[in-house]
C-alpha cells in the first residue's frame, strides 16, 4: 500500500509543470559550456575565438539585431539542434542531449508555446537577461 502511495506522489511530481526560469542557474550553465566561445560577457570573445573558422557571435545583442525583440525560438532550436543551420556544418555544438531533463513550456515572441528543457530554460533566462539595447 505504502510502495504505491509513493508511485502515486512520484507521477504527481512528475506532472507538475515548471514554469520558472532561473536564469542564475543559467549563468553556471552557461560559464561551463557556451563561455569558452561566446566569452565570459558574451560578446564573442572567448578563448576558442581565434581557432574558429566562423566566429562567435555577441549573445548581448541578440534582441538588438532583432528588431527589439529576443530571438527566443531561434536561440533554443540553436542550442538544442533543432536549427538546420547546426548539422551544416556550424562549428557550435549541439546541446541537446546533454540538456535532456525536465521538459518545460515557454512562450514565444509570438506567443504560441514552445517545449524545451529545464537547463536550456535557465540558459535562456541568463541570455535574455544580458541584452543591451
Ligand atoms: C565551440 C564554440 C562554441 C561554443 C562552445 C558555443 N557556441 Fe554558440 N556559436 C558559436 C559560433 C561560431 C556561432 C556563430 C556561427 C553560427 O551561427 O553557427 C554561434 C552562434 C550561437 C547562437 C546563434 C545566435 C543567432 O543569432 O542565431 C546562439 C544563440 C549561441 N551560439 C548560443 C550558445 C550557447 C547558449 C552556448 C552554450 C550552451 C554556445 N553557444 C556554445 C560557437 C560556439
Amino acid at each position: 500500500m505504502r510502495h504505491a502511495f509513493s508511485i502515486l506522489l512520484l507521477a504527481a511530481c512528475a506532472t507538475q509543470p515548471v514554469a520558472a526560469q532561473d536564469a542564475r542557474q543559467g549563468e553556471e550553465l552557461y560559464l561551463r559550456y557556451c563561455a569558452t566561445c561566446h566569452g565570459l560577457d558574451a560578446t564573442g570573445y572567448g578563448p576558442m575565438r581565434p581557432v574558429l573558422t566562423v566566429q562567435p557571435i555577441d549573445l548581448t545583442r541578440l534582441t538588438a539585431e532583432n528588431k527589439g525583440e529576443f530571438p527566443l525560438v531561434r536561440v533554443i532550436k540553436r542550442i538544442d539542434g533543432r536549427d538546420p543551420l547546426v548539422s551544416h556544418g556550424s562549428p557550435m555544438p549541439i546541446y541537446g542531449e546533454l540538456f535532456e531533463g525536465q521538459d518545460i513550456s515557454l512562450k514565444t515572441e509570438a506567443g504560441q508555446p514552445i517545449m524545451t528543457s529545464q537547463p536550456v530554460a535557465d540558459l535562456v533566462a541568463y541570455i535574455t537577461s544580458l541584452q543591451v539595447e
